[in-house]
């Protein structure tokens, strides 16, 4: 075999196509065992409508812009893996209900507009730290999340099934239809906001302090109209509401970018923003290698062996043009290591001088196993990595951008601590998650409180 001189190397290096990818190693994905059937799969979805359109992402780009320039603040919170099982208008509307409790309490609270990404409708696939589960003596495949395989431990159901694929575009379609009509159809209305405190959180401590956060606002209206101040503004009454995933199952992901017909620019529509894992940043990897070509805003986790050398050169792959908006960097270190992992990091980033927009992922980190045999998160190392890293973001003069955090409207008992003090015994009641812990109701108003108060000071 010839060896191509370097500047042919270079140049095909340079050269992006919607598969490029695939000339690169892709770790974590499914083992299809039937190829013709994921091919039929492509095609279908090939064929499908986009999700969504690629001004909204230059739309959510702009507003994340803001955030790198430390003019505004990033929520993005959902479920850990959505499942093809829960999906009810219920369980929609009420996730949105939180993030939106939890938004106006930074805005009101702390004076910060807030950027609401969701982790939803697309959230179906898991990387796993190992690909086989054992089980009395029987190994099987990991569950990958609905879009790849099923949670019960049976041989049929942890097979990779491509035809989940195009179930996964079908049920976000659905879901971003109803999230659609709640936030610009008029229940995201701020004349709302009491009708968003679902009552197991009204009835909770921070569910009371959030009624009198609602009470100010609505006061605030009041004085507004009393004044004869227009409060006919559309952000008044709608909310913009983005939706992200974990850009993981690359065949689904190519299958759904298109080329912008306004500027010819390659979009991944099957979510406004789309991370790279913790497990699938490796720079020669194909996820960077498909992330670096579509122009929707892009996030990448950062874990505690990240290297600022790493950090940089991430940066200059997934955003050589230097494009305020465009990265998110999102740090999930853990508690005990934050403070020594990501200030070198916060150095190196600004002083190259990216514009990127810092995240904390308080979740990841912290995850661990009780004696009963549950996965569950602590509160306060939730919250004890966020005032690390906001500790770190003063130290270094630059923006702490936002919160990366797995929450769910649902009265859950998953992470314990919290203002409710749930215990180990608690995790036992209602421990729904398919993967994940996640802050419920309750504890994730908390989170907003206090962030609100980390941000103020
Ligand atoms: C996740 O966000 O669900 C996840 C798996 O995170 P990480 O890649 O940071 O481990
Ligand atoms: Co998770």
């Amino acid at each position: 075999m010839n060896s191509a001189p370097v500047e042919t190397a270079h140049a095909l290096r340079q050269t992006w196509r919607p598969d490029s990818w695939r000339d690169r190693p892709a770790a974590q994905q499914p083992h299809w065992p039937d190829q013709d059937s994921l091919d039929r799969v492509i095609e279908t979805l090939g064929g499908l409508p986009p999700l969504v359109f690629a001004g909204e992402a230059r739309q959510l780009q702009n507003k994340l812009a803001e955030a790198a320039a430390g003019q505004a603040f990033v929520l993005q919170a959902g479920d850990c893996a959505e499942s093809f099982d829960q999906m009810t208008a219920d369980s929609i509307r009420d996730k949105l209900k939180v993030i939106l409790q939890m938004a106006v309490v930074l805005a009101f609270s702390a004076g910060v507009p807030t950027v609401k990404i969701g982790r939803i409708a697309g959230q179906f696939a898991k990387p796993r730290s190992s690909s086989t589960e054992v089980v009395d003596n029987v190994e099987l495949p990991s569950f990958r999340g609905h879009m790849v395989n099923d949670i019960s431990f049976s041989e049929r159901s942890r097979t990779a099934d491509a035809e989940r694929l195009v179930r996964a575009y079908h049920q976000s379609a659905s879901t971003l239809n109803l999230l659609r009509a709640f936030t610009k159809g008029g229940y995201a209305d701020l004349r709302q906001v009491h009708l968003w405190n679902q009552e197991f959180i009204a009835a909770s401590p921070e569910g009371r302090r959030y009624e009198r956060v609602a009470d100010g606002i609505e006061a605030a209206l009041r004085f507004m109209a009393a004044c004869g101040i227009s409060t006919d503004a559309p952000e008044m009454h709608q909310v913009d509401f983005y939706t992200s995933h974990e850009a993981l199952v690359l065949d689904y992901e190519q299958a759904l970018t298109r080329q912008d017909s306004i500027t010819g620019q390659w979009y991944d529509c099957s979510a406004h923003m789309l991370w790279i894992g913790e497990r699938t940043r490796q720079l020669d990897g194909a996820h960077v290698e498909f992330m670096r070509g579509v122009q929707n805003p892009l996030g990448c986790k950062l874990g505690p062996t990240a290297t600022p050398a790493e950090a940089l050169e991430l940066c200059e792959v997934l955003n050589p043009d230097r494009i305020p908006g465009r990265l998110t960097l999102i740090s999930r270190m853990g508690a005990d290591k934050v403070s020594e992992a990501l200030p070198p990091l916060l150095a190196a980033v600004r002083d190259a001088g990216h514009p990127v927009v810092w995240e904390c992922d308080p979740m990841h980190g912290n995850t661990y196993t009780t004696a009963g045999g549950r996965k569950t998160r602590h509160f306060e190392d939730v919250m004890a990595e966020i005032d690390r890293y906001f500790t770190a973001h003063a130290e270094a003069g630059t923006w702490p951008g936002g919160i990366h955090a797995e929450i769910t409207g649902d009265d859950v008992t998953e992470c314990v601590g919290g203002a409710e003090a749930i215990s180990d015994d608690d995790l036992e009641r209602r421990y729904e998650t398919m993967c994940d812990p996640r802050l419920n109701g309750p504890q994730s108003l908390e989170l907003a409180f206090r962030l609100a108060e980390r941000l103020s000071s």
